[in-house]
């Protein structure tokens, strides 16, 4: 009597991390006994300690031992993405026959990259470079938008110096790479420009292109239109700009003006105390900052424009208050935040390691916020913490001389305006602003108190 094969169960893991793994996928992967895939997908899952199986470059090979083991055990083949997209599946069906395999579908890269620039895609014109070379894109011709996924050996930058040199009409392009993963990066830019780029993400394979004409930016505000109607209308007590966003696309100085941003009860600094801020945060493009009680959202907007293609990891707890970050994310076509709504540090566990630490808000968990968030500061890494109250000032105070904060640089900030007073103009003075800075000295800093010991 012949056994009878178990099932191949094809799982999509998604672009390879935690939070974009499906439970369904998770409860498949927990069901197996053997796990086949990627390094990468392999990895995700190396706590459960089960027997796995590295793909690598002998493809008939590892068709050979799947076929042989799923005599005796439960396979899951785990593929990256979606299986239906640029994978395998085609491969383990020819080989398996459709009633050899089941499949469990998974987010793909492209979802993923779209929704981080806020476009949709199903008018996307769709191929991949993986193992047809640059031929491959012959299939995006005469596209209006299209999205090419690149690999090692075809990298973005590379992508675009062949467009370029057939003629392509395409004109603006994004780079979006290792998408949900610690090192993601986006990055925006002419053809021309990305052709000539080098180092990551420009010549980095995990990525994916998504090339435009001459449309706006995705998320940016045709000239002369402000959406902050539809944004205002709905969220309560939002309060529409009224000012046009046009005139400030190309502005690079931090410090926009306050009525720019859609706001609503959630606290907001003002434009000159959050230019001072930023300045002591020391910005450089690239960065990863994590935002602490990001409020209405002006400083995630900001800092993103100035890291950009760097990220913000802003946290937020108030749900409200989340929602109008949203807003000015969308208002401003902001795409490098990853906003979490939750309360700091716990919401912070699994972020990336960081270069700044913006502390607007702490709800008295400063301490513990230096500990798991600052825990993640690289060496040299800045916070800067703000303070309105003399309690949140002298916490904030006492901490920075604690620990291993070195540089630590303090100003109060007050700030006069000219207001009418009937035929008058006077100083109307406002609340003054401590703004708190300091450097992490050393490596990567075990503070006190890290629940996580990052
Ligand atoms: C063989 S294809 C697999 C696509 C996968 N099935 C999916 O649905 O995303 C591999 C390519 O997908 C893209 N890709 C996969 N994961 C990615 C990620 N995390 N960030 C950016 N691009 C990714 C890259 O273009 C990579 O070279």
């Amino acid at each position: 009597m012949v056994a009878l094969a178990y099932p191949i169960t094809v799982v999509g893991v998604g672009p390879g991390s935690e939070e974009y793994l499906l439970p369904v996928a998770r409860e498949a992967v927990l069901a197996a006994e053997v796990l086949v895939g990627g390094r990468n997908a392999l990895a995700l899952f190396d706590s459960l300690g089960k027997e796995q199986r590295l793909i690598g470059r002998d493809l008939d090979g590892i068709l050979e031992y799947i076929d042989d083991a799923r005599q005796a055990k439960r396979l899951a083949v785990l593929l990256s993405g979606d299986p239906g997209f640029y994978s395998l599946l085609p491969r383990l069906r020819q080989r398996f026959g459709a009633g050899g395999i089941s499949v469990v579908p998974g987010i793909s890269s492209l979802q993923l990259a779209c929704a981080r620039l806020g476009i949709k895609w199903d008018d996307l014109s769709i191929t991949s470079v993986h193992g047809r070379g640059l031929d491959g894109l012959a299939d995006i011709a005469g596209a209006e938008r299209a999205a090419v996924l690149t690999e090692p050996k075809y990298p973005p930058a590379a992508v675009c110096r062949y467009l370029l040199e057939q003629g392509s009409w395409f004109r603006q392009a994004w780079v979006l790479t290792d998408l949900g993963l610690p090192g993601e990066a986006i990055a925006y830019g002419s053809l021309e420009v990305i052709a000539g780029q080098q180092g990551v993400p420009f010549e980095r394979g995990n990525s994916i292109l998504i090339l435009l004409g001459d449309e706006p930016e995705p998320g940016q505000l045709p000239v002369g239109k402000t959406p902050s109607g539809t944004v205002g209308n709905t969220i309560e007590g939002a309060v529409s700009a009224s000012e046009d966003l046009g005139a400030y696309l190309g502005v690079v100085t931090p410090g926009l003006p306050d009525k720019l941003f859609v706001q609503g009860t959630a606290a907001m600094s003002q434009e000159e105390a959050r230019a001072l801020t930023l300045c002591k945060a020391r910005l450089k493009r690239g960065m990863v900052v994590y935002e602490i009680g990001a409020g209405t959202g002006s400083w995630t907007v900001e800092a993103a424009r100035l890291v950009a293609p760097g990220t913000v990891w802003a946290v937020e707890k108030n749900p409200a208050a989340a929602a109008l970050v949203r807003a000015n994310l969308l208002k401003f076509g902001i795409p490098n935040v990853r906003l979490v709504e939750g309360d700091a540090p716990d919401a912070c566990r699994g972020w990336p390691p960081a270069d700044c630490l913006l502390i607007g808000g702490s709800g008295g968990r400063l301490r513990e916020i230096l500990g798991l968030a600052g825990g993640r500061l690289r060496p040299g890494g800045r916070v800067v913490i703000t303070a309105v109250t003399p309690d949140t000032f002298s916490g904030a105070w006492q901490v920075l001389q604690e620990g291993p904060w070195e540089d630590q640089d303090t100003v109060m900030m007050s700030l006069a305006r000219v207001a009418s007073r009937g035929n008058a103009q006077i100083w109307s003075g406002e609340n003054p602003v401590f703004i708190l800075s300091a450097r992490l000295s050393g490596g990567i800093c075990e503070i006190e108190g890290s629940p996580d010991g990052a």
